[in-house]
Order: C-alpha cells, then structure tokens, then sequence
C-alpha cells in the first residue's frame, strides 16, 4: 500500500521549479499575445491599440519568483514599455514596441531559452510576404536569432512592391522612397554584427514606415 500512494504523491507533487516553469509559460503566451499585437496595430497605423497592447503587458509584470538574473531582465522589459502613452503618436510608440522586443530577447538569451519553431514558408502575395518577413525580423529580436534576422531581411528584398499591386500609387516619389527605406531599414536590423540597441531603433523605424506606406497609398491591413 505504501509504495502506491508514494507513487501518487509524487504524481500530484510538484517541485518549485516546474511550478514556476509553468507560471513563466503561462505568461509568456501573454506575452508573445500582447507584443505581435501590438506590432500588427503599429504597421496597420493604430498607435492606440498598441499602446493599449504594451499598457496591459506591464501591467502584468512582474512575473512572481523569478530567479534574480531573470529578475533583473524583466525589470529592464517594464523599463522598455514604460513610455507607451496614449495619445502617443505612431513613431514614438512603434519605438517602445520595438524596445520591449529586444529586452525580451535580453531575458531570453540570459536564460539560454531556445523559443524558435520553424515558421510556416512564405506567402505568395506581396504584402502577405511583408508582413511575413516583419514577423520574422521581430522574432530575431525577441529570440534572439540571427536566422530569423537572415530570413526576415532576404523575404523582404526579395519582394519588390509591384506596381500592378500599389496601381497609380506606385510611381509617386514618395511611395518610391518608402519602399527603399523599407529595404534599408530591413538591412539594418538584419546586418550582423549591429548593435543590440540599433537594430531595435531600426525595427521601430521599419514598423513606422510600412504604417506610412499604408497611410499613403490607402492600403495595408484591415483595422483589427
Ligand atoms: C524575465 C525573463 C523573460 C522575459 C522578460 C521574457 N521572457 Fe519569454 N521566456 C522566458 C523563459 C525563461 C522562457 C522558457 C520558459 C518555458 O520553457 O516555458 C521563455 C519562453 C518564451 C516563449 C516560448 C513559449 C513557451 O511556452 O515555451 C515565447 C513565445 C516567449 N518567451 C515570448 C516572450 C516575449 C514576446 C517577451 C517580451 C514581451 C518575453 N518572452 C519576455 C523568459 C523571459
Ligand atoms: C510602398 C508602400 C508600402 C510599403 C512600404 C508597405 N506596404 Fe503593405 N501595403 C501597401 C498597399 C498599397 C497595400 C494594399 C494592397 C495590397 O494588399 O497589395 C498593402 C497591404 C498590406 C497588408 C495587407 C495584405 C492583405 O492581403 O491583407 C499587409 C499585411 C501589409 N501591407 C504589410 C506590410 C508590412 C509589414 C510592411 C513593412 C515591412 C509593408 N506592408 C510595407 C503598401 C505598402
């Protein structure tokens, strides 16, 4: 009898270490929710909703028990999304967006965690493929991981905006030089080598300029 409800109390038991390990998963799915949604609302030109997104996740900080190494990261991602204001305009928050991604790859490399699976192959539409590639770019952030930089920045010099796709808009200067900026920016966050805080002030650029693009030429993704 005895060695049966061992078994059982060991099966129902659960060490302080799993315990936290799920309480960190738990949140890191809120956390993963909150940041791309707020990224998503960036390129779509809707500062508000992502100041809404980033106010929620701080204040959901901080995870309890985390170990002091772990700790002080996290202080360093409330730091980050501390500056996201309502009324804020677009550029200053796709900035905080981008910031709170690198301080989420800072915990992540601190904690050697490996959060990357294989992401679904590219789409085949333009615009589809830009948002694909933004995602991928701000997964090198978040990682940290120079593959999804590579893979981000090829998906998007790879995919020239097609006039066809933009129609009279395309030939405008102005759209013109977004797009190059786009690809420049792309290159910048990508580069090996650029520093930690430079690729996250490129993203926050690149965001901005996809929303500028948009807000120019009428287009981009539905408003959540
Ligand atoms: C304080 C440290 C810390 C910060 C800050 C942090 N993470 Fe994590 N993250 C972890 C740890 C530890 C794991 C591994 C936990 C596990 O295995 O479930 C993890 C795992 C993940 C995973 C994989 C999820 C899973 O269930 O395995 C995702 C996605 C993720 N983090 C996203 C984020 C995003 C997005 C941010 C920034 C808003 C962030 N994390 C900030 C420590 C952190
Ligand atoms: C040169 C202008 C321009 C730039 C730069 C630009 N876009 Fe767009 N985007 C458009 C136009 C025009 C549309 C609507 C037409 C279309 O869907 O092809 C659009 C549509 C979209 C859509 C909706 C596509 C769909 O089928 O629902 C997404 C998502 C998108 N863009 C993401 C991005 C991202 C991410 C970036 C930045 C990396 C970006 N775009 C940069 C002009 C631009």
């Amino acid at each position: 009898m005895l060695p049966l409800l061992l078994l059982t109390a060991c099966w129902m038991w659960k060490s302080p270490d799993e315990l936290r390990e799920q309480e960190v998963r738990m949140d890191m799915e809120d956390h993963y929710a909150q940041v791309s949604a707020a990224r998503d609302a960036i390129i779509a030109g809707d500062a508000a909703t992502a100041v809404d997104n980033l106010e929620t996740l701080r204040a959901r900080l901080p995870v309890p028990q985390l170990p002091e190494d772990l700790a002080r990261a996290e202080k360093s991602l409330g730091k980050a999304l501390a500056p996201a204001r309502s009324g804020a305009d677009l550029t200053a928050t796709a900035a905080v967006v981008a910031d709170a991604s690198a301080a989420c790859g800072d915990c992540h490399q601190a904690a050697g965690v490996q959060m990357l699976q294989d992401p679904a192959p590219p789409p085949a539409t333009a615009m589809l493929r830009h948002q694909w590639a933004a995602e991928r770019l701000w997964e090198g952030l978040v990682a940290p991981s120079e593959d999804a930089l590579r893979a981000g920045w090829e998906a998007l010099v790879e995919t020239p905006m097609l006039p066809a796709e933009l129609g009279e808009a395309a030939s405008s200067p102005e759209v013109v030089a977004l797009e190059a900026r786009v690809h420049q920016l792309a290159g910048r966050v990508a580069a090996h080598g650029t520093p930690r805080a430079a690729r996250a002030e490129a993203y926050g650029e690149l965001m901005a300029t996809c929303a500028a693009c948009h807000a120019a030429t009428g287009g981009g993704p539905a408003q959540p």
